[in-house]
């Protein structure tokens, strides 16, 4: 009998120090934007190699590929949730992927941290889907202020992506803001994949633009840079957070050079222990400066785990309850507040392309705007 009881005992002992908690990582790790994925992943890998366990438990990440599209994203979560058995996910990037992802764990109690999808639909009558980022009506605000009042722009030509609800948010936001300013906008339209902007540019060019604002992400911003200035375009060229990646200078060469974009981080605009030993971190595990996705997967990770952490158990509704009460969190992009409705109240940052890198320009607090 003792013999016994010494072998349940190791047994269990055994099967403790294997225990693990899953965590569900939905990316886009391939297809349209895929360099989003990577990015945040870096960043994710550093946190959880920072921080390996949670209420003495083990962290196991999965990392589920979306391919860029959105019932992939709802794929991945109906295999996170039924198959996987997460008990949350962090994820996923574009907010029309996480809008498709977020009905299932909301219907099955997990709770979601997104680092980056900043349309307001996103958390919008959810209980468990919060993010560590800004949301757009501020971002928009944000780059109608500066190019109205620092830019000194009055004419403004917006683009946007129809395949994307961030697009669709951010020219919306941007443009009721610009025009309450007394500027003027005119709006055209494309879609995610277009190669060919020549009709969009002959109307938005027409009546010479101060600037124009492209709302959608990396390929095409590249692409409508570089057909703008080859079409003796000389204005500002303007975008958002989807801008935010090495491979729009990669694509867009010297026409994005000057190309400024509202975005969550630069290593220069951060300074806290927490930012400075991220920045230190990452540069050494992949010799390079992180850009703002890697810094906000790191931050979802710590803030998930914080939750976790303050709520004594791995519940689904405690944890969302409880990623909803970050206060002042120091994070690698920041100080983090999440509010009641699962939004992160934040400082925009203000990037410009500089030859091949991204330099900082400026920083516009939530007050500024109103
Ligand atoms: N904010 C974008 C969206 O909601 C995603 C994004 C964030 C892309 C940060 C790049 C950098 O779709």
């Amino acid at each position: 009998m003792k013999k016994f009881l010494v072998i349940v005992f190791t047994v269990l002992a055994l099967v403790n120090l294997f225990a693990a908690v899953k965590i569900g990582v939905i990316l886009p790790m391939t297809g349209g934007i895929s360099a989003f994925g990577r990015m945040v992943w870096e960043g994710i890998q550093i946190a959880h190699e920072e921080r390996p366990k949670v209420l003495g438990e083990e962290v196991e990440l999965i990392l589920l590929d979306t391919r860029s599209e959105k019932t992939e994203a709802a794929n991945a979560a109906t295999r996170a949730v039924t198959k996987e058995k997460v008990i949350a996910i962090i994820g996923e990037v574009a907010s029309s992927h996480t809008l498709a992802l977020a009905p299932i764990a909301e219907s099955n109690k997990v709770p979601v941290i997104t680092p980056a999808s900043t349309n307001p639909l996103v958390t919008q009558g959810r209980k468990y889907v919060s993010r560590v980022c800004f949301i757009d009506p501020f971002q928009g605000s944000a780059m109608a202020v500066y190019a109205f009042k620092k830019l000194n722009a009055r004419k403004v030509a917006v683009f946007t992506d129809l395949e994307q609800d961030y697009s669709v948010g951010l020219s919306k936001f941007f443009s009721d803001k610009f025009k309450a300013l007394g500027g003027q906008v005119k709006q055209v339209f494309y879609k995610s994949g277009d190669q060919d902007f020549s009709a969009q540019l002959s109307v938005a060019l027409a009546d010479k633009p101060d600037a124009i604002y492209i709302t959608g992400y990396y390929p095409e911003i590249a692409l409508i840079s570089r057909q703008a200035r080859q079409l003796g375009f000389k204005g500002y060229i303007l975008a958002g957070d989807g801008a935010d990646a090495p491979e729009l200078i990669e694509i867009g060469g010297t026409a994005v050079d000057g190309l400024l974009f509202t975005t969550h981080y630069h290593p220069k605009a951060v300074d806290n222990p927490v930012a400075r030993k991220f920045l230190d971190t990452y540069k050494k595990k992949y010799g390079k400066e992180p850009a703002a996705l890697s810094a906000l997967g790191y931050d979802a990770y710590m803030v998930l785990l914080d939750a976790i952490e303050r709520a004594k158990s791995f519940d689904g509704t405690k944890i969302a309850e409880e990623i909803r009460k970050t206060k002042n969190f120091m994070g690698a992009t920041g100080t983090i507040t999440i509010n009641e409705l699962g939004d992160a109240v934040k400082t925009v940052t203000v990037n410009v392309v500089k030859g091949t890198t991204f330099d900082f320009a400026a920083t516009i607090e939530p007050h500024e705007v109103e």
